[in-house]
């Protein structure tokens, strides 16, 4: 592989390399490749070129491998920009030119659509590409081990010191060398989370820890370390995927200005990731959308419920997240929108006590996981006309729509997001109607 140094050196010392063909690019990130009757998983790897690659993990049913040396390159290879690419785990397919970034994800997403959701050639509708191929990410998380500061290498706990992230908005580059400076002083800090508004360009910050830290001394190294620009910081425990809070210094919140939308986000709250595709992502929700009644299953801050709130009667927006549900009964009134209510509420039993209501519409935007079964059964059972399923995971994306394709669905168009450039993620939305 071109432009990593740690790659170049480990070619040189390793003997048994293998050349093989890559077919495709499959979710993950990897190349497939086969040789003799072995599936390989390759590692920087592009579609359609040769390489030589090292074997570096024999599984059960395949092995993962990683290129050592490109022998006739796909015409998508270019040289990384990141001069951790290939160390860092952060990035997967920034060897590839944006182009075909784009076009490889949308042929894994219809390939996962056809494999499991048993969808055959739905309509494409045009992706929406990243605005932006560097500097998109106003959230970033960064890791602390054994006085290293940056992300982790690819599948693995091992810290890749970084001295900044070509993904993240400049800003948050800017205040990297800053948190770089006040970690040693944390005890045990295994995490920063940085969320950045660009509009207001404010940080909220959240320092995880096992114990707690004590709050004077959180108050005295933000005070001595960090840019006015940072309005508040917090003391977090993770458990697993939950954060949870200790305490909280200086402002919990920011806003976040999108078109002529204002929205408050708490630091608690979700938002999306990437800035440079946010207002086509709300156009892509609302264009064309009409309803009487509307439900939101996954509303966060009420990104998507405010605007679609204009294209109907009355919209209701649920989700679990507490902090989520405050930020959008806060952002309905800031935004003059009086025919949208929030509730703090699972999918689950939100819909369940709807049954038997008419609803026109459902927007879908569920974690990794995708939609619960209870959830998808309830669904089922409200028959909304429309369904338009947001999801940042094809596979249960797939899983889903092959079940509600089998109770009178039918998927009208799907369209590529592309809201994690350099990386292998996929976002997507599926627009669905139920048939009479
Ligand atoms: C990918 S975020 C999308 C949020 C929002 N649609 C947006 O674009 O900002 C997923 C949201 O689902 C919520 N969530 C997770 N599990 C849920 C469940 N079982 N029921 C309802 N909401 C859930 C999370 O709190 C989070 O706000």
């Amino acid at each position: 592989m071109r432009g990593s140094r740690s790659l170049e050196n480990r070619k040189e010392a390793s003997e048994n390399l293998l050349r093989v063909s890559i077919e495709k690019l499959v979710y993950g990130g990897y190349g497939l490749a086969r040789s003799g009757d072995r599936v390989l998983f390759v590692r920087y790897a592009a579609p359609k070129e040769l390489v030589d690659v090292e074997v570096i993990e024999e599984k059960k049913d395949y092995s993962e491998a990683t290129v050592r040396r490109v022998v006739i390159p796909s015409p998508s290879r270019r040289d990384p920009f990141c001069p951790y690419y290939g160390e860092c785990g952060g990035c997967q397919i920034q060897h590839m030119d944006y182009t075909h970034q784009v076009e490889v994800k949308e042929a894994m997403l219809l390939e996962t659509l056809s494999r499991i959701g048993k969808v055959r050639d739905p309509k494409v509708l045009d992706p929406i590409p990243s605005g932006q191929e560097l500097g998109y990410r106003i959230k970033v998380q960064i890791k602390v081990r054994n006085g290293k500061v940056g992300f982790f290498r690819w599948n693995t706990r091992e810290v890749v010191d970084v001295e900044m992230c070509p993904l993240a908005h400049p800003r948050i580059n800017d205040l990297l060398p800053h948190l770089r400076d006040m970690a040693p002083h944390i005890p045990e800090l295994q995490e920063i989370h940085v969320m950045y508004s660009p509009s207001e360009d404010e940080f909220l910050v959240k320092f995880l820890t096992p114990t707690e830290v004590e709050k004077d001394l959180l108050s005295k190294l933000r005070e001595d370390h960090l840019p006015k620009e940072v309005v508040g910081v917090g003391n977090y425990s993770r458990l697993r995927l939950i954060l949870n809070r200790r305490y909280w210094i200086g402002r919990d919140h920011t806003y976040v200005r999108v078109g002529r939308w204002t929205f408050r986000v708490s630091a608690d709250s979700f938002f999306q990731v990437n800035h440079t595709l946010w207002e086509r992502f709300i156009g892509a929700i609302t264009e064309g959308v009409e309803f009487r009644r509307a439900l939101d299953l996954h509303c966060g801050v009420g990104f998507f419920t405010l605007p679609l709130s204009e294209r109907g009667n009355f919209i209701e927006g649920s989700d679990v997240n507490g902090s989520a549900v405050d930020d959008a009964e806060y952002n309905a009134r800031i935004n003059g929108r009086d025919n949208v209510i929030f509730v703090k509420s699972d999918a689950y039993r939100f819909l369940k006590a709807r049954g038997g209501d008419l609803i026109d519409l459902v927007l879908l935007d569920p974690p990794r996981g995708g939609l619960e079964e209870g959830e998808i059964k309830v669904l089922t059972m409200n028959k909304p006309e429309r369904i338009i399923y947001i999801s940042c995971n094809p596979s249960t994306l797939a899983r889903d729509i092959r079940y509600l394709t089998k109770r009178g669905y039918t998927l009208e168009g799907v369209r590529l997001v592309d809201m994690f450039p350099q990386t292998y993620h996929i976002e997507s939305i599926s627009y669905l109607r139920v048939q009479e």
